[in-house]
């Protein structure tokens, strides 16, 4: 074929930059529509300390790793398996002949974190996806004739995925319908919840969740009303203690956001509920990691693992609770409440 004959190839139409007002995205779709189309953009974002749209970045994985000490050929359960950050790592360092069984009650994100992770190669016979709470993990195992995990990850509470897109309803920031359900095909939303509950009842949700010092200020200005967005019920908040400065009405905010999404995805006895089965789901000599990010959690993850091994079921058990590192810290400020306990089971 002479050269004039060759196919002209079609003019590459140009792709004009998306113009915002300002230098950043600020809508959460804006930003939908940058992420994963840019890598350098998305490294400038992780630099600053932020989380890219759409993204989880995993806390204390060196820690993580290095008690848990994945193996090849170790069977790993990940509990909460989010944006499959820690999980990534445990696959990588399972094979071969590993196998991880990855674990999450979020159906809007978990098929994308399945299909990210056979992008990546995994495949079913080394990892598997299960819309589970892990309230339910003995099941998950017994139908998958597994009698126990080497290793057990549970890295607790939302996923940034969660906390950013403003159609769940999680964030105190963005307005949305006042949702907050990690599982939306299940109970109700949080709406709903407040609408229904008495002050009374709102008042011991707002202390045995969130630790909230206004609760009988709060509860009869909160409880039975309609909320049909995040951002009026943070302003509901606002407005019920009007002499708080900026900063502690953040916190009250934030802390009555953690108490409604804890009520309404019943996250207490599902932990409760996991924690009682923990020792049977692990081998003997099997180790578990749980991440907690509020002292309601952390308490309950202490208290267990520690009557677990004053009956002998664990061997070993976290001394002092651990922390991310200060360069942690810095580089993902999402990591600054993260507490993480350990155990292994007796052989
Ligand atoms: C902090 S994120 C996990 C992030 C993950 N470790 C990663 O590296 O991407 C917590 C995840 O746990 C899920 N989750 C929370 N409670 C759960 C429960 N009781 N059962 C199953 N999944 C749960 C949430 O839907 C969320 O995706």
């Amino acid at each position: 074929m002479s050269e004039e004959n060759l196919p002209v190839p079609a003019p590459v139409p140009h792709k004009r930059r998306k113009r915002y007002s300002g230098k950043n995205p600020r809508r959460f779709e804006d930003k939908y529509k940058e992420h994963g189309q840019d890598a350098a953009t998305i490294a400038k974002v992780i630099e600053s300390g932020k989380t890219p749209a759409g993204t989880h970045r995993p806390i204390m994985v060196a820690e993580i790793l290095q008690i848990l000490a994945p193996k090849p050929g170790e069977l790993a359960v990940d509990c909460t398996l989010g944006y499959g950050g820690h999980a990534q790592e445990i696959l990588a360092r399972i094979l071969p002949g590993g196998k991880l069984l990855g674990l999450d009650q979020d159906p809007v994100e978990l098929p994308k974190t399945e299909a990210r992770l056979r992008e990546l190669g995994f495949g079913p016979d080394v990892f598997t996806a299960h819309r589970s709470n892990f309230a339910g993990l003995p099941q998950i195992l017994a139908a998958q004739n597994i009698s126990g995990a080497d290793l057990i990850l549970a890295d607790l509470g939302v996923s940034s995925m969660q906390i950013d897109d403003p159609s769940r309803g999680f964030s105190v920031k963005l307005d949305g319908p006042l949702d907050m359900r990690m599982n939306p095909q299940r109970s109700q939303p949080a709406s709903a919840l407040l609408q229904k509950t008495r002050p009374a009842a709102l008042a011991e949700i707002l202390v045995d969740f969130a630790d909230e010092p206004n609760a009988a200020t709060l509860a009869p200005a909160l409880a039975g009303k309609q909320f049909a967005t995040t951002l009026e019920l943070a302003a509901a908040i606002r407005a019920a203690q009007p002499r708080l400065g900026k900063g502690e009405s953040d916190q009250a905010v934030r802390r009555v956001f953690q108490a409604l999404r804890i009520a309404v995805n019943d996250e207490f006895s599902a932990l409760d509920m996991f924690l009682r089965n923990l020792p049977s789901c692990l081998k003997p000599g099997g180790r578990v990691t749980i991440l907690t990010f509020h002292s309601g959690e952390d308490r309950r993850v202490k208290r267990a693992l520690a009557s677990g091994y004053r009956d002998g079921f664990f061997a070993e058990i976290a001394g002092e609770v651990l922390r991310p590192t200060p360069e942690e810290l810095r580089a993902n400020p999402r990591s600054a409440s993260a507490k993480l306990r350990w155990a292994r089971r007796a052989e």
